[in-house]
C-alpha cells in the first residue's frame, strides 16, 4: 500500500508503481467519507488491478474545503488520473462518487476502460431531513446517519470505524456533499455513455434503493448487474467479499 498527494489530492494505491499490464480502479468516496472507506477494496484486488482511492478535495488529507458540485469534483479526479497515467482507467465510486464517477464517464466521451457504479443513481435527491440534522446537531447525524445507510443485517460493531472517520470531516464539507448530490441530475443524458459499466446495488439500500440501479441498467447502453443481499448502502465495508467478487468478476469479463 502506498499513500501519496499530488495536484493537492491524497490517494492510497494497492500497488505501486502501478502495472502496465492491469486496468487502474479509481475508488471515490461518499458525502462526508473518504480514501479509508475502499480499505477492503485497496490492497484485496491487487492481483487483478491496479486500485487507487481518493480522498477528495477536503475529504481526509486533502486540503480544500470541499465542492457543492459534482462536475468539480469529476474534473478533480479526472485530473489526478491524468497525472499519475493511470493505465486503463476505471472510475468506480458509491453514492456522491457514483455520481462523480458518472459525470466522469459523460466528460471523458470515451476515455475510460470502464465504469464501476456502486449503490448510486442518476438523480440523488437528498431527504430535507438530512440537511437539517446536519445543520443542527452534526453529531447527532454521524450516529443517526450511519444506521440508516447500513443493513438490519449488519454488525454495528463493524461500522464503528467508519462512524470515528465520518466525525473528522468538518459539518460545512459534508453540508456541500449533499448539496452536490441533490442538485445532480443526468437521467436523460446516461445513453451517452460508451464504456461498459458495472452497476451494483444492495438489497437493503434506502439511500440509494434498487430502483436508482435498475434505472442505470436501462439506460447505459452497456451494462453488468451485481447486486448484494443483505446488505445497505456501505455495502463494501458490509460485505467486502461480496462486492470484491463482483468487482473482480467483471474485471475478467472485461480483458
Ligand atoms: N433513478 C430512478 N428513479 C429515480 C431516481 C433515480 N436516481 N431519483 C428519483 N427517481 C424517481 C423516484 O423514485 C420517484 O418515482 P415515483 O414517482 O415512481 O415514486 C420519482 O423519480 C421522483 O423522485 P424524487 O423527486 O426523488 O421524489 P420526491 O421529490 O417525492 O422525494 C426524496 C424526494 C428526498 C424524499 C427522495 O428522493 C428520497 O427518498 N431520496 C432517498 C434518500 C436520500 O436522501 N438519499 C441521499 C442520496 S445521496
Amino acid at each position: 500500500m502506498e499513500h501519496s498527494t499530488l495536484n493537492g489530492i491524497s490517494f492510497d494505491a494497492g500497488q505501486w508503481p502501478l502495472k502496465a499490464d492491469l486496468p487502474t480502479v479509481i475508488f471515490i468516496h461518499g458525502s462526508g467519507n473518504n480514501r479509508l472507506f475502499w480499505k477492503h477494496q485497496l490492497t484485496a484486488l491487487n492481483d487483478c488491478a491496479n486500485t487507487v482511492a481518493v480522498d477528495l478535495p477536503g475529504h481526509g488529507d486533502s486540503p480544500g474545503e470541499g465542492m457543492d458540485d459534482v462536475d468539480g469534483y469529476a474534473q478533480t479526479v479526472a485530473a489526478l488520473i491524468d497525472a499519475i497515467q493511470a493505465p486503463m482507467p476505471i472510475p468506480c465510486g458509491l453514492s456522491l462518487g457514483g455520481a462523480v464517477a458518472i459525470q466522469m464517464l459523460l466528460n471523458g466521451k470515451g476515455r475510460f476502460h470502464a465504469g464501476i457504479l456502486i449503490n448510486t443513481g442518476a438523480r440523488l435527491k437528498v431527504l430535507p431531513e438530512i440537511f437539517d440534522m446536519i445543520k443542527n446537531d452534526y453529531q447527532a447525524y454521524t450516529e443517526s446517519s450511519l444506521k440508516m445507510a447500513v443493513s438490519p443485517h449488519t454488525e454495528a460493531n463493524m461500522l464503528k470505524a467508519i462512524v470515528a472517520e465520518a466525525k473528522q470531516c468538518p459539518a460545512e464539507v459534508v453540508y456541500n456533499d449533499f448539496k452536490a448530490c441533490d442538485a445532480f441530475d443526468v437521467m436523460k443524458q446516461l445513453g451517452e455513455i460508451v464504456e461498459t459499466v458495472l452497476v451494483v446495488s444492495a438489497e437493503d439500500d434506502r439511500l440509494t434503493p434498487p430502483k436508482y440501479a435498475q434505472f442505470l441498467c436501462d439506460s447505459i447502453p452497456q451494462t453488468k448487474a451485481a447486486h448484494i443481499p443483505k446488505a445497505g448502502h456501505l455495502s463494501p465495508i458490509e460485505r467486502p467479499n461480496e462486492v470484491n467478487q463482483a468487482i473482480r468478476e467483471f474485471l475478467k469479463k472485461l480483458q
